[in-house]
């Protein structure tokens, strides 16, 4: 059954803006003001360990530097996943029994997207499309989108995945495909990763189905290679989040101080990226009151990139009450396209 587009009744203010009558997407106001931003900053920069929160990476410069990367010849992992997607495609739509929804998380530019709504505007009257994203390029995204698929209707929301996960849940859809693609799990700590996946798991009902996108383990020189690239994007987009504080919270952090740093952690099994002060240095940041110190060769930490393994897959969706239905891999190795359903 095809579901109609209705307004969620949240506390959390919103404001709806309506592009095109198959078009429109709903905004937090609270992403308008700084508050959070700053808060956030001021409690993280001050820890003894400092760090930056990796959903600051995303605004409009780091957003387009992010589509940088995903095309970059040493980031294997956007190549990988679509060369999947499209070789299961057949495979894909004979799992979707009747009319589906699609729910997608962290949308991006949706290139990936594309190969599932092309399965879905083929087999279905319309299709329902509600993509989450914290980025702007939601809009943009969104609107070429509905302009190619005549059958498809778009109701975006930009806001962080938990909230958007809230704002669906209201809406209780009917056979929803719930993507969650990128890899973009494993930017969470182990923690988060189990309870997004529960929260995941309690917004699925019997048909519903959950597509997941996995970077595998594999050799490190590979991996850090992924995440140094020799065109020095992946450094300016980590260097961003400076420049980010900068502008947002009349910050004076000098970039020509600071250094990218990414390496893979094999224990943990993750990709560890981190902003090297070079020499002993402060900075002020203004909107907070804070005279941040910086010792020589000081560590701020910006993210972890998990890569997991198929068995290391399998018991985390069992923990989380999921069944992995299908697991794709390319030929190899490299990543994996699983399909979920909620265990019984
Ligand atoms: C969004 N996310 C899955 C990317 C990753 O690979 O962890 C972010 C990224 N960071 C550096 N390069 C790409």
């Amino acid at each position: 059954m095809a579901q109609t587009l209705s307004k969620p009744r949240l506390k959390q203010k919103y404001r709806k803006i309506k592009i095109t009558p198959r078009f429109c997407y709903f905004r937090s106001e609270n992403l308008e003001n700084q508050s959070d931003f700053a808060t956030e900053i001021s409690y993280s920069l001050t820890r003894k360990n400092k760090f930056i929160h990796p959903k600051f990476f995303y605004d409009e410069k780091g957003s387009k530097l992010f589509e940088e990367i995903c095309v970059l010849q040493e980031y294997y992992l956007t190549r990988t996943e679509l060369e999947i997607l499209r070789s299961i495609k057949l495979e894909m739509a004979n799992h979707l029994s009747g009319d589906y929804a699609l729910i997608e998380l962290g949308s991006g530019s949706a290139t990936k997207t594309r190969t599932l709504l092309e399965i879905l505007t083929r087999k279905q009257k319309s299709v329902e499309y509600y993509p989450i994203d914290i980025s702007e390029i939601l809009k943009e995204t969104s609107e070429n989108l509905q302009r190619d698929y005549d059958n498809l209707n778009i109701m975006g929301i930009i806001d962080q995945y938990e909230i958007g996960l809230k704002f669906i849940k209201k809406l209780s859809i009917q056979n929803q495909l719930i993507v969650f693609l990128g890899s973009s799990l494993g930017n969470f700590n182990l923690e988060e990763n189990m309870k997004f996946l529960k929260k995941i798991r309690a917004l699925m009902k019997e048909n519903d189905l959950f597509l997941l996108g996995l970077d595998l383990v594999k050799d490190t020189k590979i991996l850090e290679k992924a995440y140094n690239d020799s065109k020095g994007v992946t450094s300016k987009f980590n260097l961003n989040l400076l420049k980010r504080i900068n502008d947002e919270l009349a910050a004076n952090f000098d970039l020509d101080k600071f250094e990218h740093v990414s390496l893979f952690n094999n224990e943990e099994k993750r990709i560890e990226m981190y902003l090297r002060s070079k020499e002993k240095h402060e900075v002020l940041i203004s909107a907070i009151n804070l005279a941040l110190k910086l010792e020589k060769d000081e560590l701020i930490h910006t993210e972890y990139s998990y890569k997991y393994t198929v068995s290391g897959i399998k018991d985390m969706a069992e923990k989380a009450g999921l069944k992995p239905v299908k697991i794709w891999r390319d030929k190899d190795n490299y990543f994996a396209l699983v399909l979920f359903s909620i265990k019984n």
